[in-house]
């Protein structure tokens, strides 16, 4: 597995608020839980598997109002225009998942080398913020809390990350959908079991698939803890709003990406942004 491309450009003053942003939003979710010491799974079990959670930026994007620094649809051309990652996951294999296993210091530092890459293939899709894990609202960033449920396999977070973006290299989805002649356009609609036909040939698993308004904008990849590929647990509950048996009609299509903005950010934080944020 490839570690993640260590050639991105120096920060310019944009890259620079945009990346300690990123770092920021990173940080909320692990230091905002019950502060046990160390890398402690608290008192919940440790997991059975993870999932690979990915997000298809021309449906993201759809829910974009407004632009700031956080939201990767405002990059105008250098906004993502394939799979991005959401998260990975921990998961039980009865359908549920174990969240807020915190540790007490999050340390910066120690994901600043990867913050190009986080940047570009695990962005944000909005300009809220982090939820905690005591039940703040939902948003992109939140779901980290599950990394720190990780621990068991990856170690510190910033394994954590590493290893989320080397996965992510080794099962390029994108590429899967392309190859198969699944790509974007906003007229064409593709057979949704097409697409998982042909993700299960690349993968050998079955992918789980969340729309929104008959538009892909999730697939997850289940994983065995040594990341080779798994099926997903049986009864796997809705998460963060998507029932991801039930959201896809048979024909999905695959939203090619229009560009929000015009590359630049603003940089005044309007008010809207305050209040989503905070
Ligand atoms: C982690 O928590 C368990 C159960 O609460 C406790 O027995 C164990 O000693 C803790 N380990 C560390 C390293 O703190
Ligand atoms: C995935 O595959 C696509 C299409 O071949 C390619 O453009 C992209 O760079 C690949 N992504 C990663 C993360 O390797």
């Amino acid at each position: 597995m490839a570690p993640p491309s260590p050639s991105m450009a120096p920060p310019s003053g944009v890259a620079l608020l945009i990346s300690v942003t990123l770092v920021l939003l990173l940080v909320i979710p692990w230091v905002n839980g019950d502060a046990v010491g160390g890398w402690n799974v608290s008192n919940q079990r440790e997991f059975d598997y993870f999932k690979l959670t990915l997000l298809w930026p021309g449906t993201a994007c759809r829910r974009t109002r407004h632009c700031c620094p956080s939201n990767a649809c405002c990059r105008g051309s250098n906004s993502p225009e394939e799979f991005t990652i959401h998260g990975l996951w921990p998961d039980y294999n009865d359908g549920t998942w174990p969240a807020c296993c915190t540790r007490a210091n999050f340390e910066e530092k120690e994901i600043s080398t990867l913050v190009g890459a986080l940047r570009k293939y695990w962005p944000s899709y909005s300009c809220g913020s982090a939820s905690t894990c005591h039940g703040g609202k939902g948003s992109f960033w939140a779901h980290e809390k599950h990394g720190t449920c990780s621990s068991p396999v990856v170690g510190d977070e910033y394994n954590y990350f590493l290893t989320t973006l080397n996965v992510y290299f080794k099962y390029n989805v994108t590429r899967v959908l392309f190859d198969a002649g699944y790509v974007p356009s906003n007229t064409e609609k593709y057979p949704l079991g097409g697409v998982i036909t042909a993700i299960q040939n690349a993968f050998h698993t079955t992918p789980e698939i969340a729309c929104s308004n008959g538009a892909v904008e999730e697939i997850r990849l289940c994983l065995y803890k040594d990341f080779r590929p798994r099926e997903c647990a049986l009864q796997s509950t809705p998460r963060h709003g998507m029932n991801s048996r039930s959201s896809c009609p048979k024909y999905v299509s695959l939203p090619a990406y229009t560009p929000r903005g015009d590359g630049k950010v603003e940089m005044s934080v309007s008010s809207t942004y305050q209040s989503e944020s905070m």
